[in-house]
């Protein structure tokens, strides 16, 4: 812990940031090549966080206990026609959960907090019910000696919020500066890490532009109006932090998607470096160097009109004082040029045409790929201290998930391989700590360490999560081999 909070302290500076990026470029290993992990590799010793990750609305249920309002993914169900009514009743079963994540081992925990808890309405009252659960939570994990990484948002915007306008309205932005403040004043004595916003990206796109997403709008004008209201309340929440005089460093965890081209031609080189501008830059570049990509930026504009919702200064909000960047990282894209498809003319090669190893979701296991992000964000944006805040996969079997443990070795080995390279990785989050509640997709992708058993909410801890939690307490990526219970 003292190790995370020193290199808190250690500021990075934005001048470290060499020039443009350049998202052809290419590092480390070529696709297929083995996985560099060596055998029993040690992680950084100074505090190096080992956690699990989850959010509220993926695991609490219990939507209409403590006073809790609306939000905009109570009545939304994807294309399952499921919804998070039950999901793992956590909200009832915390207790047990803490103590799955110390049997884990792990030292430190990434969950979100409902907005509608706290503010039924999202601003106004105060919910005092559900502002003292996620103290009792902060609590127990602290007494276990596990470091809570909290996320202000994540998708469960109060439907209130919705009704006026929702990320689209500049005036969410304020009110979830508001309600940012009080989680400051409220746990800022105990919390030291802050996620403000998780993956603008998704929640903007798929939310706004796709519809498969609450609040299921397909504009792609609001999509990037939303985008960057979040971002501006990003940089709000900063500032809130700063004005509330409690220590801690908060920053913004994104899902970031490393893009190849599918070929060596121009065209698909081009594709691979307008997918990377949509995906990564546009968010890369506003929170780490203040500004819009010009190229992302004429393109937008050729669809949507000028984006006259960015007002003076927000860039330098944006951008000011963020602390870290969460890397929510799950696969890689090959990418080839589609002349005239829509939002934009590239379309991403399904890994099933690929002959590439896959997990039970259909997803390239691209490890590989995350050390060339690690690499490439040190590269292009300077020795920002990373967190890991997301990074996993679904597999099918429990409780023996041998796919998930090599998953697990491999892509730790792929972050190791980064920090030999320098790159200022803090922590690793594995998602999930929980099978859970997976959006649109309702509970049947399981992402857990722990399976859950929807019909009595059993919980078992997965050979994965065993695995993961001898990782853990050796701080070093021990031989997945011979017995892992
Ligand atoms: C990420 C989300 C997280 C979970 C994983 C599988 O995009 O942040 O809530 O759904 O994917």
């Amino acid at each position: 812990m003292t190790g995370f909070l020193t290199f808190l302290g250690r500021r990075w500076r934005r001048s470290q940031a060499p020039g443009a990026p350049d998202s052809t470029k290419r590092y480390g290993q070529a696709p297929g090549a083995p996985n560099p992990a060596a055998r029993g590799v040690r992680f950084p010793d100074d505090g190096f966080l080992w956690g699990a990750a989850t959010s509220a609305f993926q695991i609490e249920g219990a939507l209409d206990v403590d006073g809790r309002g609306a939000s905009i993914w109570d009545a939304f169900s994807g294309e399952s026609g499921e919804t998070g009514d039950v999901a793992c009743d956590h909200y009832r079963r915390w207790r047990e959960d803490v103590d799955l994540l110390a049997e884990l081992g792990v030292n430190a925990y990434r969950f979100s907090i409902a907005w509608p808890r706290l503010f039924p309405a999202g601003g106004g009252e105060l919910e005092r019910r559900g502002l003292d659960h996620y103290d009792r939570l902060i609590e127990a994990l602290l007494e276990r000696g596990i470091q809570p990484v909290v996320t202000l948002f994540h998708w469960d915007l109060p439907q209130a919020l919705q009704q006026s306008g929702g990320w689209r309205s500049r005036d969410t932005v304020e009110r979830f500066a508001e309600y940012a403040r009080t989680c400051f004043d409220a746990y800022g004595d105990r919390v030291r890490c802050w996620v403000t916003q998780n993956e603008p990206w998704v929640h903007g796109i798929l939310g706004h532009y796709v519809g498969m997403h609450a609040p299921g709008q397909k504009d792609l004008r609001g999509a990037i109006t939303a985008i960057h209201h979040i971002l501006l309340s990003h940089g709000r929440a900063v500032q809130e932090l700063r004005a509330s005089g409690r220590d801690g460093e908060a920053g913004i965890a994104f899902s970031l998607f490393p893009t190849y081209p599918a070929t060596e031609d121009d065209a698909d080189r081009e594709a691979a470096r307008i997918c990377d501008g949509y995906h990564n830059r546009w968010f890369l570049d506003a929170v780490l160097e203040g500004r819009y990509p010009d190229d992302m930026t004429r393109l937008f504009e050729e669809r949507i009109g000028t984006l006259d919702f960015v007002e003076d200064g927000d860039l330098e909000t944006i951008a000011a004082d963020n602390g870290f960047v969460g890397v929510n990282y799950y696969s890689r894209g090959a990418v080839r040029a589609a002349p005239g498809k829509e939002p934009l003319p590239y379309e991403v090669v399904s890994a099933r045409e690929l002959d590439v190893p896959l997990t039970d979701g259909g997803y390239e296991i691209a490890p590989w790929a995350l050390t060339d992000l690690l690499v490439r964000l040190r590269d292009d944006y300077g020795d920002v201290p990373i967190l890991i805040t997301e990074n996993g996969a679904i597999y099918d079997d429990a409780p023996h998930d041998p796919g998930r443990v090599a998953f697990v070795h491999d892509h730790l080995g792929a972050v190791h391989e980064a920090i030999e390279q320098g790159v200022q990785v803090r922590g690793y989050f594995h998602w999930s700590l929980l099978d859970n509640f997976e959006w649109a997709l309702g509970y049947a992708p399981r992402f857990g360490l722990v399976h859950v058993d929807y019909e009595t909410q059993a919980r078992t801890i997965k050979d994965s999560g065993r695995y993961y939690a001898r990782i853990a307490r050796a701080n070093a990526l021990v031989d997945p081999g011979g017995a892992v219970r």
